[in-house]
């Protein structure tokens, strides 16, 4: 019985330096080992991450008939011969909200899909209307069961069929699933209003290496579905996390530090960078990663997230938590999912002066990329934060909400004076590789009990 408390014990208030390598990206790899199950033989990728939701994947996966296991540190094979069942199973689909990318693959070997309602971080409502709609242009059958809470599809025919269609709102993960789905259908298919996020590159670029005909094109995507998909090439390595870079940032410039971040591109965190020139900390762009490092009093700033090539949503935790080292008052804007401030009541614990403010908006509807059911939706929201510094934050006992939120207490906790207690470490784990170790070699004092 693992009787650890699933916390983290941190002993703040030390800069912290050194360098770190990044990990695979978590929201490539969700994705390519899904729709590695529509391929025709079996591939090796390189760069996985050992996080959690990796593992509840892989044993989803081999639940299902099919072989994916690592085969050393980061590196998976997986192989869809096995593949035998039409249901996700809902104790593990509850946990990682990529799981109704199966629609995909089940769909295209058995023509049906039984998939429970996704689960993942609490962000919101984080519906799938979007999906559902994009499936039916496909020819697919969908109803929810509302006994169950199990979505059951069926292709209409016996094949995907190519189709046009247009999202009412760029989804990333939609985006994904229309391209896995039309990569197997009969015929051409253009997505319109496709997100432009650089994970998705990394899906298409699989794909096409393994025989697909997917390109970009005025913010649609143009796919030509195949009959073969079979990887040539030895593996198939996939790019760094875009998330935990600006994670590591925040690291290192909140606790007054130097982090080398080995792996990063400057073109995939472009918006980030400027931000964080902009407020007077130092980037340092080198051939093998970016150097974020504190040169002097920090300015305040004012953020609002967007769809890429925005200001990314995960990275509006971590930058919150640097802004309360700024001097002046902050704010932040988020525009893609509401409920997505869960650290603020944790951050004030350890003193933070943020607080909530009604943005005057022209056009909400417009400006989220939510859905608003109606206007007094509009007034419960509570999408936007002021953030007063420079604080010194002093130690607390902090609980993660979700994921990035996890990630930004554990930040603040390496800032403030003192010790301090974080519940949840296995939330954290679920998107960050080996977190402690890698804080610890920059000289963070923090151990898992
Ligand atoms: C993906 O979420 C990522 N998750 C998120 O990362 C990331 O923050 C987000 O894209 C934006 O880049 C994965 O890739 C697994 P969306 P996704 O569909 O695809 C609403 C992390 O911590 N919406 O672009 O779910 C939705 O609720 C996670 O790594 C509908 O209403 O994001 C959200 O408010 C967090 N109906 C907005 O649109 C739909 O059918 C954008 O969502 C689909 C989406």
């Amino acid at each position: 019985m693992d009787n650890s408390e699933d916390s983290f014990i941190v002993r703040g208030g030390k800069p912290l330096k050194g360098q770190i390598q990044l990990s695979g990206a978590k929201n490539v790899a969700l994705k390519v080992l899904i729709a590695a199950l529509l391929f025709d033989s079996p591939i090796t990728f390189k760069n996985i991450p050992r996080i959690r939701d990796i593992n509840e994947l892989l044993h989803l996966i081999n639940k299902l008939g099919a072989q994916a296991d690592f085969t050393d540190s980061n590196t998976v094979v997986v192989d869809s011969h096995g593949l035998s069942s039409d249901t996700i199973d809902l104790l593990h689909a509850a946990k990682i909200r990529a799981s109704f990318m199966f629609f995909a693959p089940l769909l295209y070997r058995f023509g049906k899909a039984f998939i429970p309602n996704p689960g993942g971080c609490r962000l919101g409502a984080r519906p799938i209307d979007r999906h559902i709609s994009m499936l039916q242009a496909f020819g697919v059958k969908v109803t929810y069961n509302s006994e169950t809470g199990f979505y059951e599809s069926q292709l209409n025919g016996n094949s995907i069929r190519g189709t046009t269609f247009t999202f009412d709102k760029p989804t990333h993960t939609g985006t994904e699933l229309a391209i896995m789905l039309a990569s197997r259908a009969d015929g051409e298919s253009v997505i319109k209003n496709a997100a432009q996020e650089p994970e998705i590159d990394d899906l298409i670029n699989l794909l096409n290496q393994a025989g697909a005909h997917i390109k970009r094109e005025n913010g649609s995507v143009l796919i030509k579905g195949t009959p073969i998909l079979h990887y040539k090439n030895d593996s198939f390595t996939i790019m760094v996390d875009r998330n935990e870079a600006p994670t590591f940032a925040s690291f290192g410039i909140t606790t007054r530090g130097d982090i080398m971040i080995y792996g990063i591109k400057e073109s995939d965190i472009e918006y980030f960078a400027t931000e964080i020139k902009n407020i007077g900390a130092g980037v340092e762009v080198l051939p093998e990663g970016i150097r974020f490092y504190y040169k002097g009093e920090l300015k305040s700033s004012s953020i609002t997230t967007g769809p890429h090539p925005g200001f990314m949503t995960d990275w509006q935790g971590p930058w919150a938590v640097m802004m309360t080292q700024a001097h002046g008052v902050s704010t932040i804007h988020e525009t893609i999912f509401e409920d997505r401030f869960g650290y603020v009541s944790e951050l004030q614990k350890l003193g933070a002066d943020i607080e909530f403010y009604q943005p005057e908006l022209d056009n909400p509807r417009k400006i989220y990329q939510f859905n608003i059911e109606n206007d007094d939706n509009l007034k419960s929201l509570q999408q936007a934060i002021r953030i007063k510094g420079p604080t010194q934050l002093h130690n607390g006992v902090m609980d993660v909400k979700d994921l990035r939120a996890g990630a930004t207490i554990l930040i603040a906790a390496c800032s403030a004076e003192g010790e301090s207690v974080i519940n949840g470490a296995s939330i954290i784990d679920r998107g960050y590789e080996d977190i402690e170790r890698k804080l610890q070699s920059l000289g963070a004092a923090i151990k898992r009990v």
